[in-house]
């Protein structure tokens, strides 16, 4: 299904907008420098090692997304080849080059292996009418994993101000988490103009496949779910609901506007709750 010419025309230029204005970090452009590394390691660097790996997996995100969709807009082509690749991968370079510097090892990334899930579903879009319904769920996705970035983003930068890290605060996570908001617009705009035109079983399917499939952002794992917990624990999010509530709010709107008052689906909560719970029992059984 194409979508309407105006939206159309209106993706396109965004993408445009964000390949000029944002071009992808020179590594150059960053002062390393650190106070304390010490302390930095122990406070965040397990989540510098959680952001290095998610950024650096937006390699295998694309093969995902080859194999999810199968004949894909060309403007969603655009955006993940052209922009969004791009300056993902630097973003995970940086963290990953700013930890080494720390003393800690490079983030352990899979790039290759794509799930079942994902597999199978690309194989059902060969179906057009199918792949709509596996792109509103790439769309929705894509929201709560940029929203979870910018978000996560903000609180390290202004942790890192705290301890007086003001280099890194302003030459590595300032010029990162300025290039999000621009992916979060993309999956935004796409993510609405796409559900005003799906049919009555198109989303009711996206309903129902997101319910069971939703997961924090990198979370692949009971391992990574662990680790995801410990981020949001450091970060001082594990028991915030307004957090989440963010993460997910306009797929909530779009998702469930007939389900009055409801803040946050489900779903979302409990996979949130449940990457705290797993990072407090692992704690638990190393303690
Ligand atoms: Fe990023
Ligand atoms: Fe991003």
């Amino acid at each position: 299904m194409s979508r309407p010419h105006a939206a159309q025309a209106r993706l396109v230029e965004h993408v445009q907008r964000l390949g000029e204005q944002h071009p992808p970090i020179p590594l150059e452009s960053v002062d390393f420098s650190v106070r304390d590394p010490r302390l930095l390691d122990q406070r965040f660097g397990h989540v510098l090692d959680f952001m290095a790996r998610v950024e650096l997996e937006v390699d295998r995100n694309v093969l995902e997304l080859l194999t999810l969709l199968p004949d894909p807009p060309e403007v969603d082509v655009f955006f993940y080849r052209d922009v969004w690749q791009p300056q993902e991968i630097q973003h995970g370079r940086i963290l990953d080059e700013l930890q080494v510097r720390l003393g800690r090892s490079y983030a352990e990334t899979d790039l290759e292996n794509v799930g079942f899930k994902l597999r199978l579903l690309g194989m059902l879009s060969h179906v057009p009418a199918v792949q709509d319904v596996s792109r509103m769920l790439y769309y929705l996705t894509g929201m709560a994993t940029e929203r979870s970035a910018v978000l996560a983003y903000n609180l390290l930068h202004d942790g890192l101000v705290d301890m007086g890290e003001q280099a890194i605060a302003e030459t590595v996570i300032v010029p990162i988490k300025r290039q999000e908001p621009g992916h979060y617009a993309f999956y935004q705009l796409s993510a609405r103009a796409l559900w005003e035109q799906l049919a009555a079983w198109q989303k009711w399917l996206v309903r129902t496949l997101r319910s069971f499939s939703f997961s924090p952002v990198g979370v692949n794992n009971p391992e990574q779910l662990a680790d995801f917990g410990d981020v949001m624990t450091t970060l001082g999010i594990a028991d915030d609901t307004q957090f989440v509530a963010q993460v997910a709010r306009v797929e909530t709107e779009l998702l469930w506007a007939r389900e009055h008052g409801l803040p946050v689906p489900d779903y979302v909560l409990s996979a949130f709750r449940g990457a705290v719970d797993a990072a407090r029992a692992r704690a638990g059984l190393a303690a």
